[in-house]
């Protein structure tokens, strides 16, 4: 996928209609599309020459030796398959099919991404073999069409064969000479014109054109990746690392000419922790005209960004860790590619937008939230609703001061409905609070237990009749799947929900 190349077309500018834009997020489901046709195609290809192969061989004849790839009758078809170029190249690209396609499954991807991840770049090594396939040239097609029509007669075969035999032929024929045309032509009449056959049938390769198809996009891809590397060549300044509870960094860093829409994603690269690795992360904070800082808030989750943690801080954060925890010291080399496109980008240019979060799922509507703060008079977005729910009351410290600092903001400006803001602690065994009397405001918002779906719907589409909602998710997919089909239902206020569907895994 061309992910810079959707990225710069996402951005609000390049694409007029938000209809265009939401499209452009539908980019990896077309993705999968174009992988799934493959894959069928595929199958019925390799099904349809392996008949073929074994027809070679079965039907072995003579007559047609340029277009038989068999040498001689009952050839073993295993032979065929593993010593020509385009049976051993079409074996190996359904090897490398085979690891891509069992590799994508979600399954794999959620279990061992890394896995997911370097099969999936064999498709490289699929387009060279696509390209060898083609070059054995097996598939070919009759240069003498006109000295030798199809199905023209032949008296020594095309008797044999019992085809009906036009008037003219009907005398009995003379004794032929030994070689199989005679030196004058011999006239056919078909539809009542008489064709000529002079000479023997003769077969020549089609030209490949595979790489008119794919030398197109592969270059553009390659543009894009060198494009990447180029960009990416510089490493950033990390300016701090906050340890935040629940096992949640926060980097701040700096790059200089580093631009980003809140929303988007960049992907970290830290040769000192994994020299193949990238991982991507959402920018929680965006660099601005007057401050160059961006940051991101990672979630330790699993072997990359434990080591990450390690060589970041002296000692691992713990749990237990209230407030943010800066550390100074040598910081390993960190690099960034991106900034990448996302669909919450898109829900600044609604007028009314529901934002729900899930645990880390926070992240991108940080980025949001951390605009807003800035300034939310210059963008479309009126009103929103911002919905998070976490496991633990610790999780709502990682943006509780963005969260207060907003709500201050908006009531000093008069629009204290600007923001709706609810905060739901899904497990909990009592009424809790989020620690410090700063947080008062949040405490207020703070519900026990999941957000009941329906009646938040309902009350959404109540206050905004007739309006549009624009609804983003990132979290958890059961939140997802529950909120895309809600929006998809309708309500009695004449409110429309248009779902714009994040995609982690
Ligand atoms: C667009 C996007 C934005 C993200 N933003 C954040 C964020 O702001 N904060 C945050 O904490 N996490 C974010 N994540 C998730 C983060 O990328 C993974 O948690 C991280 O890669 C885990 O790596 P690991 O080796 O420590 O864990 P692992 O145990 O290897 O993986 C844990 C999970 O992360 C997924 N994952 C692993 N490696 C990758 C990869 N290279 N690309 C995509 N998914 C991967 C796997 O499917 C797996 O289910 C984001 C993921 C995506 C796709
Ligand atoms: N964009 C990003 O930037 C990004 C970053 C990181 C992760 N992610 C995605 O976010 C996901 C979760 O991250 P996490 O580990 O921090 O989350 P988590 O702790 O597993 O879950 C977060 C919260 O979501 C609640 N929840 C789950 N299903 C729900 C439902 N149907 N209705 C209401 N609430 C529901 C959980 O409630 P219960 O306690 O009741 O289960 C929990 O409180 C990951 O799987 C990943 O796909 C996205």
């Amino acid at each position: 996928m061309c992910r810079i190349l959707l990225a710069f077309l996402r951005g609000s500018q390049k694409v007029a209609s938000r209809k265009t834009r939401r499209l452009l997020d539908k980019s990896k489901t077309f993705h999968v599309t174009c992988g799934v046709t493959i894959c069928v195609f595929s199958v019925l290809h390799v099904a349809a020459h392996l008949v073929n192969v074994l027809n070679f061989s079965v039907n072995y004849t003579e007559e047609f030796l340029a277009l038989n790839a068999a040498n001689y009758r009952g050839e073993d078809p295993r032979k065929l398959l593993f010593t020509t170029i385009p049976g051993l190249t079409g074996v190996l690209m359904v090897l490398v099919l085979f690891l891509m396609c069992t590799a994508s499954t979600y399954a794999i991807r959620l279990s061992n991404y890394d896995i997911f991840w370097y099969t999936h770049n064999l498709f490289f090594v699929f387009y060279v073999l696509l390209l060898v396939h083609v070059s054995g040239g097996v598939l070919k097609y009759q240069t003498n069409l006109e000295e030798h029509p199809p199905g023209c007669f032949h008296p020594n075969t095309t008797l044999q064969e019992d085809i009906p035999v036009p008037g003219i032929f009907e005398e009995p024929f003379p004794e032929y000479a030994p070689e199989p045309f005679p030196a004058e032509p011999e006239p056919f009449v078909q539809n009542n014109v008489v064709r000529i056959c002079t000479e023997e049938p003769k077969f020549q390769s089609h030209f490949p054109e595979t790489w008119l198809w794919i030398s197109g996009p592969l270059c553009l891809y390659c543009a894009e990746r060198l494009y990447r590397y180029i960009r990416s060549y510089k490493p950033v300044t990390i300016t701090s690392v906050i340890s935040h509870p629940s096992n949640v960094l926060e980097l701040r860093m700096r790059k200089e000419n580093f631009k980003a829409r809140p929303g988007q994603y960049i992907i970290l690269h830290c040769p000192r922790v994994s020299a193949l690795e990238s991982h991507p992360f959402t920018l929680t904070m965006c660099p601005t005209d007057t401050k160059a800082t961006f940051g991101v808030h990672l979630k330790i989750v699993g072997d990359w960004t434990e080591r990450f943690r390690d060589v970041l801080l002296l000692r691992s954060s713990q749990d237990t860790e209230i407030l943010p925890n800066f550390q100074q010291r040598n910081y390993p080399k960190l690099y960034i590619d991106g900034p990448f496109g996302s669909p919450s980008e898109e829900s600044l240019n609604y007028e009314v937008s529901l934002c729900v979060a899930g645990g880390i799922g926070v992240t991108p509507f940080a980025s949001i939230l951390n605009t807003l703060l800035d300034d939310w008079q210059c963008y479309k977005l009126r009103r929103l609703y911002f919905i998070w729910v976490c496991r633990e009351i610790q999780s709502f410290r990682w943006f509780a001061d963005l969260l207060c600092m907003l709500h201050n903001k908006l009531w000093q400006e008069n629009r204290p409905d600007y923001i709706n803001i609810q905060l739901y602690l899904s497990q909990t065994d009592g009424i809790q609070k989020i620690i410090g009397e700063k947080y008062q405001v949040l405490n207020s918002r703070l519900l026990i237990g999941r957000p009941r779906w329906k009646l938040l719907f309902d009350e959404i589409a109540k206050c905004n009749r007739q309006k549009t909602v624009g609804v983003f998710c990132c979290g958890p997919n059961e939140i997802s799947k529950v909120l895309h089909k809600l929006s998809n239902s309708s309500n009695s206020y004449g409110t429309r929900f248009e779902y714009n569907k994040e995609s982690f895994s």
